[in-house]
């Protein structure tokens, strides 16, 4: 199961990445539209707007070794190497994204060497982390958790690569707390989206919450922020429909174009209440 969901994430985001950096840049997220969702802005500016908001939230003030888990083409992990000005390291499922990322990090004169500001990136399983136990202080996973088949082992993993009194900044798409148990259309929207983006299944926050807990982790605090990041889907389906990404979509594959033809799905999403971004973070 574990093996064959893992090739889907790797081919869906080796076929899709060059397209989404081309039309949207180098960031594979939402973007944050002010607390209510009502704040009009610049598309890529909303996606830097959600980093910077997610580290105010978090209280993270500094950090010299930092850990992205599904770093997409580096997006973050350079913004957070520039920004603390420290040693940030990526992974993803995505070999064409490491390497995407990798070219980033060089242009950016953040190539792994003696300088303290560098980025670098490698193809692994957050399930299973290639670091020594307490190898960093800032863990940040911003929307790579809905892709984990297990929630606990993720949250195990990160736990066990920071080092005491490090911290975790999570950022996840989540589905609306129960009870009341997902009704049957909930459920069969949830798994359209599942199969569409390549989820195993997505939990609620409070959920997330009580994994947390009973790990151990310390000082948890949590929010939905689903107002805020929403309009994001109807900017996504407008540049969707520019001829560029009409183009490109036809290059990139069939688990794309699904993609792309599903965007309403999330939207709709939002719109019921079904869908929920959530934000979850805690130390060690
Ligand atoms: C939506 S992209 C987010 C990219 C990036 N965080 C950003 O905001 O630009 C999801 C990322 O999660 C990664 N991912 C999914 N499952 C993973 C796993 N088990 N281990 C490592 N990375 C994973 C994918 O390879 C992809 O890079």
């Amino acid at each position: 199961m574990t093996a064959t969901l893992n090739q889907q994430i790797q081919q869906f985001y080796d076929a899709s990445s060059g397209l989404w950096e081309q039309v949207w840049g180098e960031h594979m997220h939402h973007g944050y539209y002010g607390p209510e969702g009502k704040q009009k802005k610049d598309r890529r500016q909303a996606q830097i707007d959600l980093i910077t908001e997610l580290l105010t939230w978090s209280g993270v003030q500094q950090a010299a070794q930092i850990l992205d888990v599904g770093c997409g083409i580096g997006g973050s992990s350079l913004y957070l190497a520039e920004k603390f000005q420290a040693a940030v390291t990526g992974i993803t499922l995505s070999p064409v994204q490491a390497a995407r990322a990798a070219e980033r990090a060089q242009a950016a004169g953040m190539e792994p060497r003696s300088n303290k500001v560098q980025a670098q990136f490698q193809v692994a399983d957050a399930l299973n982390m290639p670091f020594a136990s307490s190898s960093f202080d800032l863990v940040w996973s911003l929307e790579s958790g809905e892709h984990m088949p297990d929630k606990a082992k993720f949250l195990q993993e990160c736990y066990r690569v920071l080092k005491p009194g490090g911290r975790l900044i999570l950022a996840t798409w989540c589905h609306r707390p129960i009870p009341p148990a997902l009704n049957s259309e909930e459920q069969t929207h949830l798994a359209k989206i599942y199969q569409v983006y390549h989820l195993p299944y997505v939990i609620s926050l409070p959920e997330y919450e009580q994994i947390a807990q009973s790990l151990n982790w310390q000082n948890i605090r949590t929010a939905d922020w689903s107002k805020a990041v929403a309009p994001f889907w109807d900017v996504v389906i407008d540049s969707a429909l520019n001829p560029a990404s009409v183009w490109g979509l036809l290059s990139a594959g069939w688990p794309t174009i699904q993609a792309a033809l599903s965007l309403g799905l999330m939207s709709n999403g939002y719109r019921q209440g079904l869908i929920r971004f959530g934000l979850l973070t805690a130390s060690k």
